[in-house]
């Protein structure tokens, strides 16, 4: 008998040794071999079939649908066979990649620092009223930082801020270099390299030799605010202040401006804010004195003027066509009374407990 001539039996044998094959592959690599081997264009069945030509005429019919009905059989087998290895293995999958019951994993997540906080919030309130924001150099020249403001060398007014000098004080032949004590340098750089208008605000850290306590810090942050133009009077300071103190710390506020000494602006006012607790009081209805105003009723927010004309001049302003007014205070303290925080030393100290809070 030819290989083509396979008997009725050698089917049964071939059946059952497929069948019996299907049942051992147990994955998708011995899977597929299987149904090379018996089904693929070389395959066993194939070859069967392929041999019908050479089985005689008689049998053909009988051996030709006999191996029709394997195929259809194999076929059939090797389809449920795979369906039940894909859920097999998505079976397993899930066993192992979710179990619905376990605890959820908890990632932790950063804040914005009370700091960043109130510094977005009142750039946002000054950006509303057409400031720009503007950032500087936090090491300055002495030039910047005293000088052009109008503060010249053995100027008393020195002594208001404890320096931080990069250059030796007094050193000869070196520009002399410090960490800005305050953000009113860059009202300069902005003047210099723009003509009027001008209207911006500067949010920045600044620096202080100074002895740390519970409202000082060696670094701490300023913004500074300044408008430039032909018609800018000490009302549109007021204005200014006023709009900006209702904003941040309620719609009722009052502002109270008092004379001040600053050399770069002329005249010079402290601006205060009236106390948004004892609703400027300065005692509760208990009797007990407010705390946070410490008794007066306001809280002091900036120091702030009407630019002197000696700064304009120094940036090459004709004085007798702009004026400008300008303003400036510290972060932390308007962050200490919008959050009531007792303590400055909080802000840098890394501590989560304090952070979380915001
Ligand atoms: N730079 C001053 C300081 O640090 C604050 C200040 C006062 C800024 C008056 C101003 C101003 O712009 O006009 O104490």
């Amino acid at each position: 008998m030819s290989s083509g001539e396979e008997s009725p039996l050698d089917l049964d044998r071939l059946e059952a040794e497929a069948l019996n094959l299907l049942g051992e592959a147990s994955n998708a690599g011995a899977l597929d071999a299987w149904r090379v081997r018996f089904l693929g264009r070389s395959g066993a069945l194939t070859s069967v079939l392929r041999g019908l030509k050479d089985v005689s005429p008689a049998d053909r019919p009988q051996v030709g649908a006999r191996a029709n009905r394997l195929k259809t059989t194999l076929e059939e087998f090797w389809k449920s066979k795979q369906e039940a290895l894909r859920e097999e293995e998505l079976r397993l999958a899930a066993q192992f990649t979710l179990d619905v019951t376990l605890p959820g994993k908890t990632f932790p997540v950063g804040r914005i620092h009370p700091i960043n906080r109130i510094t977005r919030e009142i750039c946002r309130i000054f950006t509303a009223m057409g400031f720009q924001v503007v950032e500087g150099p936090e090491v300055e020249w002495d030039y910047y930082n005293f000088e052009a403001l109008n503060i010249p060398k053995d100027h008393p007014a020195r002594d208001m801020f404890d320096t931080l000098w990069i250059t030796p004080e007094g050193s000869e032949g070196l520009k002399p270099m410090l960490l800005r004590t305050h953000t009113s340098p860059m009202q300069v750089r902005v003047m210099e390299k723009t003509s009027p208008p001008v209207r911006v605000v500067v949010p920045g850290r600044v620096y202080r030799y100074e002895a740390t306590d519970a409202t000082h810090e060696s670094m701490f942050h300023q913004v500074e605010g300044l408008a430039v133009d032909e018609d800018v009077t000490m009302a549109d300071l007021k204005g200014t202040l006023y709009t900006f103190a209702r904003a941040l710390f309620g719609q009722e506020r009052q502002v109270r401006f008092r004379c001040d000494y600053f050399p770069f602006v002329e005249p010079g006012v402290e601006v205060a804010v009236d106390c948004f607790v004892c609703q400027g009081k300065g005692v509760h209805a208990d009797g007990q004195g407010c705390r946070l105003c410490k008794g007066t009723g306001w809280l002091e927010v900036f120091g702030a003027g009407m630019v002197h004309p000696q700064v304009l001049r120094n940036v090459g302003y004709d004085p007798r066509r702009y004026r400008g007014f300008a303003f400036g205070g510290g972060l932390e303290r308007i962050a200490m009374l919008r959050y009531g925080i007792d303590d400055i030393r909080l802000f840098f100290s890394n501590d989560l407990r304090f952070l979380r809070q915001f």
